[in-house]
């Protein structure tokens, strides 16, 4: 067998590892989820991470190839994330890769972890449409673009302040759910009412988003209301931020006309946006690109996307590449 890519993902709480063929088809996929670790702390606390992914990354690594029934020899090259994320557990990801790779023989190649969330639309369906709109809202971004081809995209927006990940993690921790919010926030929405009129930021400026504002507005809510209803709280926040993000993309959709339109990262694996994208999809006659529930979180399999056509295009990475916590997507 040959024509296989291992992927490496540890840029922040998963050890991932994948393995991808030549077709763009996903061999096997291995998260391992480091939520309870960090649970306690409510958020990501850098150093136990870094440390989890050296306990667990050869097991891993071993068990994405047994999965695909793929050794080193079957590999064209490793693809790992190099950026943006955690420095420490990046490091520990391309350590990995350098290290199998150098033994293997084969090339390593470095990946902008937001390229590999904007080539999960391959996880959604093999003739992606170009060029497309593309809404990447993650933990760490929140980004409208427009991909013309892989590896070519232009900026329409991003926010200004927090990425909307962080806004659902922060308003969940200060409600006491715990770590990480989305999910919860998400299904104590789906119980609410959103009755509580919290603001929509920079609805109506062009392409930019803007969440603190609103993380703000939720806080101040539940001080002066000690009494308040969990549920409406949540429905009113996750109404908030889906009107502002399908405004957005409606607004992209009306100006481009694409095609198709993408929803990639982690916000992705809402059943609330997936729906209320879809909508706003169908009212265009454009097709929703969206990974599959478990696969819009961070994974290694999105990396092997991103991988194959980075190393079909430019080959393999300078190996002395290192880890690049600010890295950006480069725009044309
Ligand atoms: O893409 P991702 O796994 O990591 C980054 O690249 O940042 O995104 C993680 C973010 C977290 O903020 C988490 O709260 C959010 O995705 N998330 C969700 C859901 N599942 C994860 N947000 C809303 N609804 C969900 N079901
Ligand atoms: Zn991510």
């Amino acid at each position: 067998m040959s024509g296989l890519i291992l992927a490496i993902e540890t840029s922040c709480d998963e050890t991932a590892a994948a393995v991808v063929d030549d077709a763009l088809a996903v061999r096997s996929s291995v998260v391992a989820s480091q939520i309870d670790l960090h649970a306690p702390f409510g958020g990501v606390v850098p150093e136990l991470a870094s440390r989890s992914h050296l306990e667990l990354i050869t097991t891993i690594v071993a068990e994405a190839l047994t999965e695909a029934d793929a050794s080193g020899a079957d590999l064209s090259a490793i693809a790992v994330t190099s950026g943006p994320g955690l420095v420490g557990a990046l490091l520990v990801g391309i350590a990995a890769a350098k290290a199998l790779a150098l033994g293997w023989g084969v090339p390593v190649v470095g990946v902008n972890h937001l390229e590999g969330h904007l080539a999960s639309v391959y996880l959604a369906r093999r003739d992606v449409p170009f060029p497309h709109t593309a809404l990447l809202v993650s933990g760490g971004h929140c980004m409208l673009t427009r991909t013309a081809r892989p590896g070519s995209y232009t900026l329409l927006g991003e926010t200004v302040d927090d990425s909307i990940g962080e806004a659902y993690d922060k308003v969940a921790r200060y409600l006491g759910l715990g770590y990480p919010g989305g999910p919860v926030l998400d299904r104590l929405a789906e119980t609410g009412v959103d009755n509580l009129g919290f603001p929509r930021p920079m609805l109506q400026d062009g392409y930019d988003f803007s969440f603190s504002g609103l993380k703000t507005a939720v806080v101040n809510y539940v001080r002066q209301h000690p009494d308040f209803v969990v549920a409406d709280v949540a429905a009113s926040f996750v109404a908030a931020c889906m009107d502002v993000l399908c405004t957005k993309i409606r607004r992209a959709l009306e100006e481009f006309g694409d095609e198709a339109v993408a929803v990639v990262g982690g916000v992705a694996a809402s059943p609330i946006l997936r729906r209320r994208a879809q909508a706003v999809a169908d009212e265009f006659g454009s097709a929703l690109l969206i990974p599959p529930q478990s696969l819009a979180t961070d994974n290694a399999a999105m990396i092997g996307i991103a991988g194959w056509q980075k190393f079909t295009a430019l080959g393999g990475s300078d190996p002395r590449f290192g880890p690049e916590p600010d890295l950006r997507l480069v725009y044309s």
